[in-house]
């Protein structure tokens, strides 16, 4: 390639609803993509050159030949994205050089899923500019295969709530990714102040239901029948039914060991306040909660998670999937 070429994609980020840590191991889960997206921008270079910006996570003008991608030490930041150029390059072949800056519009914080949205946004681009239009399961395929080389294991649900959007219903590896019509899902979301880190929580359950194997594989087909009764409550909108899932779902992830004194503080001032319920949503050990409460409690709410120090963040779900710009 001769010509400079640059692309503009964004994805949007994800929150896990029901059945987080059972669709690592064969049971399924819903999840929603929210409207706060990444932005990603990928320009050709004539050289074979590896260029990566990714100021939200401290990562600046990082180089390295396309030839050493994924060799010597990589900086947690830059990672996925170079990760997912790699797996690229060894699957479908790049003949340009590329320099990509990324820029989210939420915290990677959050917990709502950067590493994957970026990954996403990266391998989309890719797939435009070689001319290659994958479709979207095999995006879906490459992406899963690069948070696998990164993190060792994962169910790839926060992959397919990128590339997607909208609600799906998912089972592990994307065996199943049903896309949901759930017109609005009247959902609140907190931030506890505390990133998680998803790869020691997943390796802690682990560990857990290696020790008491029976339990646990109980547990997770009771997770796998709340995910089932909270999607049908979902499809029809019965939000109290969804409420007290969630906190049917929460006991699980209780027992699981994954829930903080500060998740739970959150979670409780929701139920004091008069929501119909409320869980962690994601690895646990921090992120964020989500409930759900009636229209004239919303209020009341709000306030009494901020009072036990968790931050109110507002946004809609169902947002759309990966897009270019
Ligand atoms: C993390 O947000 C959710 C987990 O179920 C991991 C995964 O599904 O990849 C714990």
């Amino acid at each position: 390639m001769n010509k400079k070429n640059s692309i503009t994609v964004s994805a949007p980020g994800k929150l896990m609803l029901f059945g987080e840590h059972a669709v690592v191991y064969g049971h399924p889960c819903v999840v929603t993509a929210v409207d706060q997206r990444m932005q990603v921008t990928v320009e050709t270079l004539e050289t074979f050159e590896f260029i990566l910006d990714a100021p939200d996570v401290k990562v600046l003008n990082y180089k390295k030949q396309l030839s050493d991608l994924g060799k010597g030490e990589i900086p947690k930041g830059a990672k996925f994205v170079e990760i997912a150029v790699k797996n690229f390059a060894k699957k479908h072949g790049l003949k340009f050089g590329l320099k990509i800056i990324t820029k989210s519009e939420f915290s990677s914080q959050f917990g709502f899923g950067s590493s994957s949205a970026s990954t996403v946004c990266v391998l989309k681009a890719l797939s435009v500019l070689s001319g290659k239009n994958l479709s979207e399961k095999k995006l879906f395929d490459l992406a899963y295969k690069t948070v696998l080389d990164i993190q060792g294991k994962g169910s790839g649900f926060d992959v397919a709530a990128a590339i997607y959007g909208g609600t799906l219903y998912f089972l592990t590896g994307g065996k199943i990714m049903k896309p949901l019509k759930i017109k609005k899902l009247p959902l609140l979301v907190a931030y506890s102040g505390v990133k998680a880190d998803t790869v020691t929580l997943m390796n802690q359950v682990s560990i857990l239901s290696k020790k008491y194997p029976k339990i646990i594989n109980h547990l997770y087909q009771n997770i796998e029948e709340t995910v089932d009764l909270a999607k049908k409550a979902m499809l029809q909108y019965r939000w109290l039914t969804v409420g007290e899932l969630m906190n049917v779902n929460q006991g699980y992830l209780e027992a699981l060991g994954v829930s903080t004194q500060k998740l739970s503080d959150m979670i409780y001032a929701v139920r004091d306040a008069g929501g119909y319920g409320a869980k962690l949503s994601g690895a646990g050990g921090g992120d964020c909660i989500i409930a759900i409460a009636p229209k004239e409690k919303i209020a009341a709410v709000k306030k009494s998670i901020v009072k036990v120090g968790g931050e109110i963040i507002e946004l809609t779900t169902n947002a759309e999937g990966v897009r270019v710009e």
